[in-house]
């Protein structure tokens, strides 16, 4: 058995279902960096059962707890990874910044769901300096998609004015007890699918979100589903408008009925000089300005030797660990690529978006980050 070793970063993953164990094998493709995942949580049976044959078959001795805390006494990793359902990530995150035993976190997105359960965990994590806390928002690593933040960040498109994100995908999948079929375990579409966008949105305006405006409902998917006697709540379309600061505005077009398309994403970001685009999964970046116009526009397939293991998310898993086991070792050196703050607006602008389908109007970050307005129409 390869066991590890005294110089091994030592990983612990809490939850083991599809997000869980796709860490687990990212983590296995990063074995030669010096990583190995050493315990897991998990309450569920099948979920245990189905990360412990992966573990088995990459020769890694692990130990098995059904609850966090568990794992968290044990003393046995200095890293945890945190993929369980969306409402469980406040408690759990309470939980493992408020241990005696510092360790560093990465957290799936979103990082709650709600923006007072972002600001508790924010507020805790402030007075544990010792430990580095990763958001899990990981678009930003998609070789398209980085390449398109690059070119936007080297100038040549020149002031940002508008970025419009399309999403047309498949629906939600089937999740250990259905969690994600309502608001209150996900967050609400926006929330739990979308932070991924609004955090790129944000990214790209290089601006601060003033205020959303959605429009969105349940037309398709999941009517005929039925849990414990409820059908689920979760919209499966909306157009969402993002104002920043700078002026920029973010434009969201979310479909997840739409299968019959060749890309999931397709992200445009118009400056006053020029225009990129990003598809994914073709992986192709195109790039031109106002002066070359569309004979002048290039065409790129975009790659990173670095990805071992593309997975479920186009190398963008393999990559995140990468950066972050990075500012690990880096010791205080370096933040998460990814922090709290940017975890905490992208759910901010989820819930703002969400609130404004509820409410028909404007919704301001203001108001939303102010959880005593939260009930205002
Ligand atoms: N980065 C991405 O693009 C991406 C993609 C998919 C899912 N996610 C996120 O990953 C997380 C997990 O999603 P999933 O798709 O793996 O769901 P899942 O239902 O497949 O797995 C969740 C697992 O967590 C376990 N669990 C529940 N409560 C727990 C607790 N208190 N302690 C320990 N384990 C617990 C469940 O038993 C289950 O095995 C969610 O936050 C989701 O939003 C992110």
């Amino acid at each position: 058995m390869a066991a590890a070793n005294d110089s091994t970063m030592k990983y612990g993953i809490i939850g083991v279902g599809m997000m869980g164990r796709e860490h687990l094998i990212n983590l296995h493709h990063l074995r030669n960096e010096g990583v190995a995942v050493v315990c897991i949580a998990d309450p569920h049976l099948p979920s245990q059962q189905l990360a412990l044959q992966l573990a088995q078959s990459f020769d890694w001795p692990i130990k098995v707890f059904t609850g966090h805390k568990e794992l968290l006494d044990s003393g046995l990793c200095d890293v945890v990874i945190v993929s369980t359902p969306n409402m469980t990530h406040h408690q759990i995150l309470l939980d493992i910044i408020n241990h005696p035993k510092s360790h560093h976190v990465l957290v799936e997105k979103p990082l709650c769901t709600t923006v007072a359960d972002c600001r508790e965990v924010v507020a805790a994590a402030r007075k544990r300096p010792d430990m580095l806390v990763q958001v899990g928002l990981e678009y930003r690593y998609m070789p398209p998609i980085a390449k398109l933040i690059e070119i936007v960040k080297s100038g040549i498109l020149g002031q940002v004015k508008m970025v419009a994100i399309r999403e047309h995908r498949f629906p939600f999948l089937v999740k250990v007890n259905n969690w994600n079929r309502f608001n209150a375990n996900s967050g609400g579409t926006l929330v739990e699918k979308c932070c991924h966008f609004f955090d790129l949105m944000r990214l790209f305006a290089g601006a601060n979100p003033v205020r959303v405006m959605a429009s969105g409902a349940i037309d398709v998917n999941h009517k005929d589903e039925i849990y414990d006697g409820k059908v689920p709540d979760i919209i499966d379309n909306a157009y969402t408008i993002v104002e920043f600061d700078n002026g920029t505005r973010g434009m969201l077009d979310l479909c997840m009925f739409a299968e019959g398309t060749k890309n999931e994403q397709e992200i445009s970001v118009v400056g006053d000089i020029g225009k990129g685009e990003a598809f994914v999964p073709e992986s192709i970046v195109r790039f031109g300005t106002r002066m070359g116009g569309r004979d002048g526009v290039q065409t790129l397939k975009a790659e990173d030797d670095r990805i071992k293991y593309d997975g479920l998310h186009h190398g963008s898993s393999y990559l995140e660990h990468l950066n972050f086991l990075s500012a690990i070792q880096a010791k205080g050196g370096q933040g998460p690529a990814v922090d709290l703050h940017d975890g905490l607006i992208s759910v901010a602008i989820g819930v703002a978006a969400q609130l404004s389908i509820e409410k028909g109007r404007f919704v301001t970050l203001e108001e939303v980050m102010d959880e005593h307005n939260l009930g205002a129409s």
